[in-house]
């Protein structure tokens, strides 16, 4: 046996080794990948997160064995690494422009008018169109198929070396998918948080007492920002491509539509609503399109972008000064604006919770004028480092109720005063009570508080509770202002002499009213009970209740175990139950409200239970022409039906109606018999 023979072997058995220690590693690495892009860029997992973690759990055993093989483009390195001193400078290869904005249709039109001046043609341009993403911009740069820097658009020229953090990005590919990409490709984008991310960002940091961010955009760059990039990897950021930068040793299609198109085949996300346009009037029926899906869509945007597709035409076109000729920005409404507070009303609710209202200068915000905005709790006015004088960005965003995100410390006024939160009730003078576990503060008064008993009423003469038409706000109010209504059933005491004298309220409303009020007296067992107003109490606990006791006189006995013991009655309902019927002032008013000739349609004896649909589960979606929901429920119910909102295995027929949606599919996906408007009408009346 020579030397070479007694090396042989062995030296074979290592390189063999390695080998298959290399191809374990890329087979584990492109799975990994595969599923990152399935999630992140397709939204379309294909295997569970535990299977994810097993693979990555995997790689991580192999690689730390094996740390020589570790590579710049390995999953693993997506979690961050050692922090860094200071970001390093990067200057552009080409760059980074800005927009250009137009506001409305007459400043599109003159943008069109520029581009078909300058490129002496008439005829209608291509377009392309975007959401414009309200994030950060940033550049990454792919060698050989593998992202080597990633950078922030900085001042246009030059930006800061983000690639560690841009690594931890889910929806950045490492290593480019497929074939054919220039040897050094640009590609730009917007990194963002989406607004459910936000969100959660926000109640871990309030949780641990920390202030949280303004605003997705602020979040986004904040976890840019992060020197540590372990950091930047515990937060849900994304990245959506928009446009190539410098390109190099290859080619890419002749348009921007198309070289979208390709940087979603090579491994990146581009936004699903982008759309071609071949004229102005495209153009603005895609931005009322847009402006009408902003509060919907799970990211923020500030408008639309329009770009100019050919690259031909665009490279005719230019730019001036930072922005492209052939491209503008549509913006929207800005949802986010400054003001001042002029100072804090407290409010009373209907179950004695103090809610701290913010009278705001007026600002035009979000498409609207506003002058008040919610403050939540006194937790919300010390987390916002709120004082009355107070420079504040207000938020306005669809319909949801105005914010203050937050105060512009840097324009506090001398003469700011802080926020002094009552002691007492603002209404009753009652003292105030918080519970342990509750942000909020109630007045103690019950329904002695005018307030409350106010809010009470409303709720008492609600569609859904007694259904006392004609009782509004302003009525109410006057009822408890002058004193003519002090209880519930005092309600029902009224004379026509009385409402008359009211103002807005002559002879002919007032005699309406005591029909109404009277009208509203043949009632069910479960209206009453949810008109009572007790806290939790809601719709359906009501008729869960109705249901049980069948009278008012077992429902006020029953104790905390009898309530525990029905369906959905848990705890903190069961002792608010309790304790309301303790109370021996309610008790009085139930007595007087049936003294006054309040009566139930005796659901109990009136269910039927030898109907088609007695006992069946239903389920009713979409429109019904002939009769509103909730009168379709209660005489469902009444035939023994029981009719729930969500379509399960246990649902036994689902009534669809005009324009019904993803119930009626998964109804008849589960093979429920479905049935129209008509066959409903045919079982209600028989
Ligand atoms: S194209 C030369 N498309 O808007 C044009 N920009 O105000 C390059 N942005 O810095 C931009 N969404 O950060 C383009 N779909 C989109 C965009 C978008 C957001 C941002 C981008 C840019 C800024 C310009």
């Amino acid at each position: 046996m020579d030397d070479a023979a007694l090396i042989h072997p062995t030296h074979f058995k290592l390189k063999m080794s390695q080998k298959s220690i290399q191809e374990q590693l890329n087979t584990l690495r492109q799975t990994l990948e595969q599923y990152n892009y399935e999630y992140y860029v397709l939204d379309a997992p294909t295997v569970p997160d535990s299977e994810y973690d097993r693979t990555l759990k995997a790689l991580i055993e192999l690689e730390k064995v094996h740390p020589e093989l570790i590579s710049p483009t390995s999953p693993t390195q997506r979690v961050g690494g050692v922090p860094l001193e200071k970001f390093d400078q990067v200057k552009h290869l080409k760059p980074m422009l800005s927009l250009d904005n137009v506001f409305g249709q007459e400043d599109l039109q003159a943008f069109e008018q520029r581009l078909q001046d300058r490129l002496k043609d008439k005829s209608p341009i291509d377009y392309v169109l975007e959401p414009k993403l309200d994030g950060i911009a940033v550049s990454l740069l792919y060698q050989a198929g593998k992202l080597t820097r990633a950078a922030t658009r900085g001042d246009g020229e030059t930006g800061e070396d983000i690639t560690q953090n841009v690594r931890t990005i889910g929806s950045v590919p490492l290593t480019l998918r497929g074939s054919g990409w220039p040897d050094t490709l640009e590609v730009r984008g917007e990194i963002y948080l989406p607004k459910k991310g936000f969100e959660t960002l926000n109640d871990n940091a309030r949780a641990k007492g920390e202030k949280g961010f303004m605003n997705p955009r602020n979040a986004a760059a904040g976890s840019l920002r992060q020197l540590d990039a372990s950091i930047t990897a515990t937060r849900p950021l994304e990245m959506c491509c928009y446009s190539a930068g410098f390109i190099e040793g290859g080619t890419l299609p002749d348009n921007q539509y198309d070289t979208l198109n390709q940087f979603h085949a090579w491994g990146f996300r581009i936004n699903a609503l982008m759309q071609k346009a071949h004229s102005v009037k495209d153009c603005l029926s895609y931005v009322d399109s847009i402006l009408a899906q902003r509060e919907t869509l799970d990211y923020d945007i500030d408008g639309v972008v329009i770009k100019v597709n050919p690259f031909a035409l665009q490279n005719r076109l230019g730019f001036v000064a930072k922005a492209p000729r052939w491209a503008t920005a549509f913006k929207f409404p800005a949802q986010e604006e400054m003001t001042t507070l002029e100072t804090v009303e407290f409010q009373v609710g209907r179950t004695g919770a103090i809610t701290p209202k913010a009278v705001l200068t007026p600002v035009f915000v979000g498409g609207v004028t506003i002058s008040n905005a919610t403050l939540h709790n006194a937790d919300e006015i010390e987390r916002l480092g709120l004082m009355i004088g107070d420079t504040v960005i207000v938020r306005r965003a669809g319909d949801v109720i105005p914010q203050i995100v937050s105060v512009v410390i840097s324009k506090r006024p001398a003469t700011a005063r802080s926020i002094v939160f009552p002691t007492t009730c603002p209404v009753c003078d009652s003292p105030l009570e918080k519970d342990e576990n509750e942000a909020v503060f109630r007045c103690t008064g019950g329904l002695s508080c005018n307030a409350q008993m106010k809010r009470a009423i409303e709720h008492f003469a609600s569609r859904k509770a007694m259904d006392i038409d004609g009782l509004g706000t302003k009525i109410i109010d006057q009822l408890v202002d002058l004193n003519h209504v002090g209880h519930l059933d005092e309600l029902y005491q009224l004379d026509q002499t009385t409402l008359s004298s009211m103002e807005r309220l002559g002879d002919k409303s007032a005699a309406n009213l005591i029909n109404a009020l009277e009208a509203s007296k043949k009632t069910t067992l479960a209206r009453f009970i949810y008109a009572l107003g007790i806290r939790e109490v809601g719709e359906t606990t009501a008729k869960s209740l109705a249901k049980h006791f069948s009278s008012m006189d077992k429902l006020a006995e029953a104790s905390e175990d009898t309530l525990l013991a029905i369906n959905d009655i848990g705890p903190i309902v069961a002792d608010h139950i309790v304790h309301f019927f303790e109370n021996p002032k309610n008790t009085a008013v139930i007595a007087s409200l049936l003294d006054s000739g309040i009566n139930f349609e005796s659901t109990q004896a009136t269910v039927a239970s030898d109907h088609e649909v007695s006992g069946k589960t239903v389920v009713l979606t979409g429109n019904l022409d002939s009769l509103s929901r909730d009168e379709a429920t209660e005489k469902l119910e009444l035939l023994g039906a029981i009719v729930t909102k969500s379509v399960s295995k246990k649902t036994d027929i689902v009534v669809a109606g005009a324009k019904a949606g993803s119930k009626k599919t998964k109804a008849e996906a589960l093979g429920i018999m479905v049935v129209d408007e008509a066959q409903l009408l045919e079982w209600l009346d028989s």
